[in-house]
């Protein structure tokens, strides 16, 4: 097993889906997978594999946050030889383009994060999502739900509760559509190690009108951004 990973190796598939929430990756195995089996509970951030029509696949809770998404994207790239993590997740919308409910695929991720910053010495480097599972991703988005989906720019934000939403803002300005707290890290890690990486959101929240979506309408839009996710796995 890695660090933080209770797997051995070969347990772990090849393409790997990556909520936040470590009980979102129990649910996608439970109810999209077949012939599963969890291969980590290490620290209750859950790990599944099981089959997608045939393909294998697995699903691994990342936690909030990058540092913490950064330490499963490094363990599943370096000790299992993981080839793509697509992120799914949920986001707030930034845009009045951009309506609760509706999914948001991100070409690429902004960020306040420090974690880059370090890396690159001050240089402003552009994450963005691999342009194959992007496009696998455009398109089966419309063959899985009617709801619209977007696909720009988002923002990783370190902070749930900003202190500056005005900076926050700024980004509209220069076109970001949405705010999680992921992608950013995930994007960088894939480029590092020369691996595939997506990020696909739900928009559960509009930071700008308020609105929330219901539980009963988050559930609807999962399954969408989950299906949308599986497609692109196998593309
Ligand atoms: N901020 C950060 N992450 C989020 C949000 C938000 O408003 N909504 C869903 N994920």
């Amino acid at each position: 097993m890695s660090t933080h990973i209770g797997a051995e190796p070969g347990q772990i598939a090849p393409v790997v889906l990556f909520p936040g929430d470590p009980l979102r990756a129990k649910w996608i195995a439970e109810q999209f997978l077949e012939d599963v089996e969890c291969y980590s509970e290490v620290r209750g951030m859950y790990g599944y594999t099981g089959t997608w029509q045939g393909t294998p696949i697995s699903v691994q809770g990342s936690g909030i946050g990058q540092p913490s998404l950064a330490i499963y994207v490094n363990e599943l790239f370096r000790d299992y030889d993981v080839r793509s993590i697509i992120r799914v997740g949920s986001c707030g919308a930034l845009n009045e383009k951009v309506a609760v409910r509706d999914i948001v695929i991100a070409s690429g991720a902004c960020t306040d994060s420090a974690m880059n910053r370090i890396t690159f010495e001050g240089l402003d480097y552009a994450p963005v999502a691999d342009f194959g599972l992007l496009r696998a991703a455009a398109d089966a988005a419309p063959t899985v739900s009617d709801q619209p989906v977007h696909v720009g720019l988002i923002y990783s934000c370190d902070s749930f509760y900003a202190s500056r939403p005005e900076l926050m803002m700024r980004m509209v300005e220069y076109g970001v559509l949405a705010v999680e707290m992921e992608a950013s890290a995930l994007y960088t890690l894939a480029a590092k190690h020369g691996r595939r990486a997506l990020a696909v959101c739900t928009v559960s929240d509009h930071v700008v009108t308020g609105e929330e979506t219901s539980a009963q309408e988050r559930q609807e839009t999962f399954d969408a951004m989950v299906e949308i996710a599986l497609k692109a796995a196998v593309s």
